[in-house]
């Protein structure tokens, strides 16, 4: 698998959390914080990806990039974008990127608990979802990004036949975003424990697992067809 030596970029101090309010969505703040990534309600591909297609991967949450940088590597027919919203996290990363002149891998500045709506439908192959932040405090649960209205915009930007993929070292995190997925109801869900059905390319906080035992679940979440759902939160599409 090709891979570089990220030593060469040295990387900024960047603290675990940025402002609370960038978790939540714009509308919902009655103040914008200074520091709220912008909102984006559409790209042209080419700005972003050398060949100008859409991405056919997103990686929301991707921290400091590892997985995104190594899997456009790995796969150079295919463009992988990069959703984070600690703005010093994808500048590092947009080094990185120049740096290396991997032209199908781009990263935005950006808060998914906005949506995504910049993402046309039925586009992509597939989501990763790593190691989102817990926010444990029921105080603190609304930060969650996984919400009943993204495993919506999630279903609606996938193919059909592509995934949504899962990984998570807690497991009320892990129980919560089964759960939600079960009450939208549009995706087939599969645990995942051999390596041969998996990514070869590792996060960040997938390797602190491994270094430390942690154990982690894996979750390939598979796009099916529309069914009929009687819960009020996931409307069908058919009858907007
Ligand atoms: C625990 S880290 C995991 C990073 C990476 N996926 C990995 O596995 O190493 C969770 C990441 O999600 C990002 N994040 C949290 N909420 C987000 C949001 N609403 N929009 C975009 N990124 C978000 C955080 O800034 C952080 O980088």
């Amino acid at each position: 698998m090709p891979s570089i030596d990220l030593s060469k970029y040295p990387q900024p101090r960047i603290r675990h959390h940025t402002n609370p309010q960038v978790y939540l969505p714009l509308r919902q703040l009655h103040i914008v914080p200074p520091n709220y990534p912008p909102l984006i309600e559409h790209i042209e591909w080419q700005r972003l990806f050398q060949d100008g297609r859409p991405p056919a991967v997103l990686d929301i949450g991707c921290g400091m990039g590892r997985f995104l940088i190594e899997y456009a590597l790995g796969n150079p027919e295919r463009n992988i974008l990069g959703v984070e919203v600690r703005k010093p996290a994808v500048e590092w990363i947009g080094t990185v990127i120049r740096g290396e002149h991997i032209v199908n891998a781009a990263v935005l500045w950006y808060s998914v608990a906005n949506g995504l709506p910049f993402i046309e439908s039925e586009s992509l192959d597939a989501v990763t979802y790593f190691f989102p932040d817990p926010w444990f405090k029921k105080r603190h649960a609304k930060r969650r990004a996984f919400a009943p209205a993204l495993v919506e915009e999630l279903y609606r930007i996938l193919q059909p036949g592509g995934a949504l993929y899962l990984m998570t070292d807690v497991p009320e995190v892990d129980m919560y975003q089964r759960m939600l997925l079960a009450e939208h109801g549009g995706f087939d869900i599969v645990e995942v424990t051999s390596e041969e059905l998996w990514f070869p390319q590792r996060t960040d906080q997938e390797l602190f697992c491994l270094s430390k035992g942690i154990p982690y679940v894996r979750l390939r979440c598979a796009k099916r067809q529309r069914i009929q759902c009687s819960d009020p939160r996931f409307p069908d599409e058919s009858s907007a």
